[in-house]
C-alpha cells in the first residue's frame, strides 16, 4: 500500500553532497578572501501566469501556471499548477494554488466544511481575465504573470497586505515555498502552538514551526500540542490600528520564517491555500474567521467555574477528601477531576475496582451531583493491546486502528503497548462514539479530558512486543521510556522528506515519539499529512458521542488542536512547571488560543511538573491570582509535585477566597461572553489592542489582558513583588475589587504606565468607562452563585458630565446542546446607560425572550454608579414602559452614601487622593427589578453644600 520511494530522490541526496562540498571548499577560501554574502541556491525558479479566465456568476477566477525552470532541490517541480480566486465574503478572499493535473492533500472538507474549490480540469468556462486587479469590497487581489506573483491589497488605505513578489514560488510535491513581504511596523500574532518567551507579539527571528507534537510546553519556540497556521497583523496607520488575518489552511508540517519585514512559508505538502481577512478590527478579523472554520463551541455554565484536577489521586478516599477540604475552607470549586488514577492498569474507558471501585464512586458522583458539582476523567487514544479488554477487541472487530506494512501500528503510551483509532474513519469515530457511550453507562462522567492525542507516543518508528522482557514492567520508575522493540522508518520519503522542518524543536524526524508518518488511515490517507489532525478528528468524534448519550451541552478538553478545534473543545497550554516564567508564558498563550477561535483556555495553575526548589507557596498565591480569570480555571499537578490544591496553605487560600471569589461574581459576565464568543468569535481573554486598537503602547502587551471589552487584569508576575506596574489605555479605569480607587490615563507615552500596590493576597483587576458590568452575589459553586441577585456597575469617566456605558447579560438553561437565544430557553438583556449635564442619569435595560429569566426569578438587587458626584434623588422606575409598583413592591429602593474617590493620575508618583469631597461611587440599592423585564430608571444627582 505504500508508495515507493519515488526516483528522484537518488540525484537530489548526490546533488546536496556536491553542494557540500562546494560550501566547505568556498569556506576555505573566504577565510582570506573578502567576505562576501553568498547567494543561497534557490529551492525554484518560480512559474509564469500562462491564462487566466474568470468564472461567471462571481465563481472567482481561475488561472494556470507554468514552472520558469526546474531544479531538483526538495524534488522536481510540479510542472503546471491551477491558481483559484474568490472572494468568499465581502470581507475574504481565498487565494489557492495546486497542481493542474492531479488531486493533492487537503483538509478533509468534512472535518472543516468549508466552501468548495471547483474541480481539478473541469471546463472552467468564463472569459479570460485582463484587468490587472481583482476587487472585493474591500480587499483586492492583483498579481503580475512573469514571473508570476500575486499580493493583496486594501483599497481603502491602499496598504500591501501581502505581495509574494520577493521570491519564486516553489512547488514541489514534499515541498513548497511562498513568501510576503511585510512592513517592517507590523505587528504580528498567532502562528501555534508555541511557549512564547517573548509574549504575544511574534518576534522577528523566532523559529515557528507548526506540527503537532507532544513536546510539554516549557519548550520555547518549539512546535507543541496544536497547529494553527494563522496570524493578525496590526498596522497603526497615523494613529489608527487596522488589522487583517491570513490563514494558510494546511495540514502538512511547516516552518515560518518571520523576518521582520518578511514572512516565509516552507510547507512540507498539501496545497497553498490562503484565506485573507479583511478586518478591519482584530474583533473583526476573530468574526471572519471562526465564521470560516467555525464558531467557538458553547461551554457549559458550571465550566466557567473552578476545577481541580492532580495526576496522583491515587484513590476515591482521596478525591473525596479534596472535595471536602475546598468546602470547608471555603473555597469555590465546582468540577473534581482524576486523571488516569481512576483506570484500571491506565487502560481507556475502565475503572480501577481496587482504588476507584464503582458502587463507591456512584455513591460520590450521587453526592457531589447533589451539590451541583461535577466529574471530569481523562482519556488518551492509545487502545491498550490486550485481548481481555474489550475497548480493543471492538476495535479489532471494526478494524479501525491506523495500520503499517498491512497491520495496525503499534506504538506505546501510559498503558503500555497500544493502537491508535483512527478517528479520520468513520468506522473509528462511530466505534469512539459507542465506546463513550458504554463507559458513561459504567460512570456518568460529565465531561472528558483528551490528552496526548498529538498522537504521543514514547516509542519511534516500527515497534514490536519484546519477547526477552516485560513491557510495561510493572515495577519500572519510568514508564514513559520505550520498552517496545524498535527500528527507525528509513526507506520512505514520508519518513524521510527532503526538507526537514524543525520538528520539536530539534529538526527531528517526523515520526519521532509519534505515529510512523508512512502509516495509513482510512482510505490511503497517509499519517504524513494527517498528522496534525489527529486531535481535531477526537475531539469531534468525542464531541459527537457526548451530546448524542447525554443530549447536554458537552464539555470536553483536549490537547492537541487545529484549525477549527474551537468549535467542539476547550484547551488547556499543556504541560507547564511551577515557575514565575511560566506563570507569565501562561497569558500568550492564552491570548493566542483566542485569536484561534477558541476562547475556552487556561493553564495548570500552580504548573504541572514541579520546579525545584519549588517557589510554591508565593506562586500559588500569585498563580491563583492570575488563574481565577483564565477563561479555564483549573489547577493540575503531576505525581511528583508537593499537593498543591489551593487550601494547602493559608495564604494561598486567602488569595483564592478573594480572586475565586471575584470570578464568581463575574460568572455571568463571563458566561455572556461565552455567548458572544460562541456568535462572534471574540474572544473571552483578549489582548489588549482588542479594545485598545489605536493605542500603539498596547500592541505587544503580554503581562495583562482583558476579559471582554472592558475588564483587565493586571496580575503579579514576579517573586517578592508587591506592587505591579500596569499599562493603562485612555480612560478611567475602577478597581473592581475597591471600585473607590480609580486610574485616570490619558493614554500618552510612558506615563500610560501605572505603579499599582498588590500586596500578597490582592490582583488588580479594573473596569473601563463606558461599562455597565453584570455581577452576582458569587458564592462556593456555580449552580447557587447563578440563582444569586444581581448588580449592575456602571462606569463613568471619573467627573462625567455627559457620558454613556453598555452592557449586556445572557442567561439560559446551559443543559441545552444549542445556545441559541429562543422563548423559554434563554434571556439577552442589554443595558444602556446615559448621564447628562452631570446630574440627570438614566439606566435603561432592553430584553429580549424575557420568560427563561422571568422562570428563574432572577432579579437585580443593585445598581452601583461610579465616576458621579454628588448623592442622587428623585429616582422614578419603569417596568415594561409602566411605573410597575408591583415590580419594585418587594424592595424599597433607597441612595447609599457616595465614597470619595481615591484617583491616580498620570504622572502622579504615589496615591493621589483626588477631590476627597467628590463622590465616585453611589449605589440604588434595595431593588428587586426582575432581569426579564425591560425597565428605565431615572434620578437626579446634587451636590451637597
Ligand atoms: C507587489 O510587488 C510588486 C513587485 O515589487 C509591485 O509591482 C506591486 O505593486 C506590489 N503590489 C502590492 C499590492 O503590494
Ligand atoms: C488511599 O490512598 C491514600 C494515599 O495513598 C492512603 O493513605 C489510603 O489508605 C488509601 N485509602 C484507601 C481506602 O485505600
Ligand atoms: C490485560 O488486562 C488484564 C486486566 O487489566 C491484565 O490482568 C492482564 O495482565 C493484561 N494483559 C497484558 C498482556 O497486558
Ligand atoms: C533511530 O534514530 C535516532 C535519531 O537518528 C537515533 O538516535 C536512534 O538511535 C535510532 N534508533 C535505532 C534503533 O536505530
Ligand atoms: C529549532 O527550534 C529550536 C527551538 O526553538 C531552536 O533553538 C533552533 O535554533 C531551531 N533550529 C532551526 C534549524 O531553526
Amino acid at each position: 500500500m505504500l508508495p515507493r520511494p519515488p526516483p528522484h530522490l537518488l540525484p537530489w541526496r548526490y546533488l546536496v553532497l556536491l553542494f557540500l562540498a562546494l560550501a566547505v571548499s568556498s569556506n576555505g577560501v573566504s577565510a582570506t578572501a573578502k567576505p562576501k554574502a553568498k547567494a543561497p541556491t534557490p529551492a525554484g525558479f518560480g512559474y509564469k501566469l500562462v491564462s487566466l479566465v474568470q468564472r461567471p456568476n462571481g465563481g472567482g477566477l481561475v488561472g494556470l501556471l507554468q514552472v520558469k525552470r526546474r531544479t531538483s532541490t526538495y524534488g522536481p517541480d510540479i510542472p503546471r499548477l491551477r491558481l483559484f480566486v474568490k472572494h468568499e465574503t465581502k470581507d475574504r478572499v481565498r487565494v489557492q494554488i495546486t497542481d493542474a493535473e492531479k488531486q493533492r492533500w487537503e483538509v478533509p472538507y468534512d472535518l472543516l466544511p468549508r466552501e468548495p474549490s471547483p474541480p481539478l480540469g473541469a471546463a472552467t468556462g468564463g472569459a479570460p481575465f485582463t484587468a490587472g486587479e481583482y476587487p472585493g469590497q474591500d480587499l483586492v487581489f492583483t498579481y503580475g504573470r512573469d514571473p508570476f506573483w500575486f499580493a493583496v491589497h486594501r483599497l481603502s488605505t491602499r496598504q500591501p497586505l501581502f505581495n509574494t513578489s520577493r521570491a519564486p514560488l516553489v512547488f514541489k510535491d514534499q515541498y513548497l515555498e511562498v513568501s510576503t513581504r511585510l512592513p517592517g511596523d507590523a505587528a504580528l500574532y498567532g502562528l501555534g502552538e508555541s511557549t512564547q518567551p517573548g509574549g504575544i507579539k511574534l518576534r522577528p527571528n523566532d523559529p515557528y514551526t507548526l506540527y503537532t507534537t507532544d513536546a510539554s510546553a516549557i519548550n520555547l519556540n518549539t512546535d507543541l500540542y496544536g497547529s494553527h497556521p494563522v496570524y493578525v497583523d496590526l498596522r497603526n496607520l497615523a494613529g489608527r490600528g487596522v488589522a487583517h488575518a491570513v490563514l494558510l489552511l494546511n495540514s502538512n508540517g511547516m516552518d515560518v520564517f518571520y523576518t521582520g519585514t518578511s514572512l516565509t512559508y516552507k510547507v512540507i505538502g498539501g496545497l497553498l491555500d490562503f484565506y485573507f481577512f479583511a478586518g478591519p478590527t482584530p474583533l473583526a478579523v476573530v468574526d471572519q474567521y471562526t465564521a470560516m472554520i467555525g464558531r467557538p463551541a458553547p461551554m457549559p455554565y458550571w465550566a466557567f467555574g473552578f476545577h481541580q484536577c492532580r495526576w496522583g489521586y491515587h484513590n476515591l478516599s482521596v478525591v473525596e477528601d479534596v472535595v471536602e477540604n475546598y468546602w470547608s475552607a471555603q473555597i469555590p470549586l465546582d468540577v473534581i477531576w482524576t486523571d488516569d488514577d481512576h483506570m484500571d492498569a491506565r487502560k481507556d474507558f475502565t475503572l480501577s475496582p481496587v482504588n476507584y471501585p464503582r458502587p463507591k464512586l456512584l455513591a460520590f458522583l450521587d453526592k457531589i451531583h447533589a451539590r451541583g458539582m461535577k466529574y471530569i476523567v481523562l482519556i488518551d487514544p492509545g487502545i491498550n493491546v490486550n485481548d481481555t479488554y474489550g475497548v480493543y477487541q471492538r476495535g479489532m472487530d471494526r478494524d479501525i486502528f491506523i495500520k503499517l506494512d498491512g497491520q495496525p501500528y503499534l506504538a506505546q503510551v501510559w498503558p503500555g503497548p497500544v493502537y491508535f483509532p483512527d478517528f479520520i474513519n468513520p468506522d473509528g469515530a462511530s466505534w469512539w462514539i459507542d465506546e463513550v457511550r458504554r463507559f458513561h453507562e459504567l460512570v456518568p462522567v460529565d465531561g472528558l479530558w483528551i490528552d496526548m492525542n498529538e498522537a504521543s507516543n514514547f516509542c519511534t518508528g516500527k515497534c514490536t512486543i519484546p519477547t526477552t522482557h516485560r513491557c510495561p514492567d510493572p515495577t519500572s520508575k519510568e514508564p514513559w521510556l520505550c520498552c517496545l522493540d524498535c527500528k527507525n522508518l528509513t526507506n520512505t520519503r514520508w519518513d524521510e522528506p527532503p526538507y526537514k522542518i524543525n520538528a520539536s524543536g530539534k529538526s527531528a524526524r517526523l515520526g519521532y515519539n509519534t505515529i510512523a508518518t508512512s502509516a495509513v488511515h482510512y482510505n490511503g490517507v497517509l499519517e504524513y499529512n494527517a498528522h496534525s489532525l489527529y486531535g481535531f478528528s477526537q475531539a469531534i468524534a468525542t464531541h459527537k458521542g457526548l451530546q448524542s448519550i447525554q443530549g447536554k451541552r458537552p464539555f470536553i478538553l483536549t490537547r492537541s488542536t487545529f484549525v477549527g478545534s474551537g468549535a467542539y473543545a476547550a484547551h488547556w497550554t499543556g504541560d507547564n512547571k511551577g515557575t514565575w516564567e511560566d506563570l507569565r508564558y501562561s497569558i500568550s498563550t492564552m491570548l493566542n488560543f483566542g485569536i484561534f477561535g477558541m476562547p475556552m483556555v487556561g493553564s495548570d495553575i500552580c504548573g504541572f511538573y514541579p520546579a525545584s526548589p519549588p517557589p510554591l507557596e508565593e506562586l500559588c498565591s500569585r498563580w491563583i491570582e492570575l488563574g481565577a480569570f483564565y477563561p479555564f480555571s483549573r489547577d493540575h499537578a503531576n505525581f511528583a509535585s508537593p499537593r498543591q490544591e489551593l487550601y494547602q496553605w493559608q495564604s494561598v487560600a486567602t488569595s483564592a477566597r478573594n480572586a475565586l471569589g471575584m470570578r464568581y461574581r463575574l460568572l455571568p459576565y463571563l458566561y455572556t461572553l461565552n455567548y458572544q464568543a460562541h456568535l462572534t468569535g471574540a474572544p473571552v481573554a483578549r489582548p489588549l489592542f482588542f479594545s485598545f486598537p489605536d493605542f500603539a503602547p498596547c500592541y505587544g502587551v503580554s503581562n495583562q489582558f482583558l476579559l471582554g471589552a472592558g475588564v483587565m487584569v493586571s496580575p503579579v508576575l514576579q517573586q517578592g513583588a508587591s506592587s505591579v506596574d500596569a499599562v493603562f489605555p485612555p480612560g478611567t479605569w475602577y478597581n473592581l475589587f475597591d471600585t473607590t480607587k480609580a486610574v485616570v490615563s490619558t493614554g500618552s507615552g510612558a506615563s500610560a504606565v501605572f505603579r499599582l500596590p498588590a500586596p500578597l493576597n490582592e490582583v488588580n483587576v479594573h473596569v473601563h468607562q463606558g461599562t455597565v458590568l453584570p455581577l452576582q452575589r458569587g458564592g462556593t459553586i456555580s449552580r447557587d452563585a447563578r440563582a444569586t441577585p444581581f448588580t449592575l456597575v456602571v462606569a463613568f469617566p471619573l467627573g462625567a458630565e455627559d457620558a454613556d456605558a453598555e452592557g449586556a447579560v445572557y442567561v439560559d438553561d446551559d443543559e441545552r446542546p444549542a445556545m441559541v437565544l429562543a422563548e423559554g430557553q434563554a434571556t439577552y438583556a442589554r443595558f444602556h446607560a446615559a448621564v447628562r449635564g452631570g446630574r440627570e442619569v438614566t439606566v435603561r435595560s432592553d430584553v429580549a425572550m424575557g420568560s427563561y429569566s422571568m422562570s428563574k426569578g432572577l432579579v437585580i438587587e443593585k445598581i452601583t454608579v461610579l465616576g458621579l458626584h454628588g448623592a442622587g434623588k428623585d429616582l422614578a422606575i419603569q417596568v415594561d414602559g409602566a411605573d410597575d409598583a408591583t415590580a419594585v413592591a418587594t424592595s424599597s429602593p433607597y441612595f447609599a452614601a457616595a465614597d470619595a474617590a481615591q484617583a491616580l493620575r498620570q504622572g502622579e508618583e504615589e496615591d493621589g487622593v483626588e477631590g476627597g469631597r467628590r463622590g465616585v461611587t453611589m449605589e440604588v440599592g434595595g431593588l428587586a427589578l426582575p432581569l426579564g423585564k425591560s425597565f428605565t430608571m431615572t434620578w437626579s444627582m446634587h451636590i451637597e453644600a
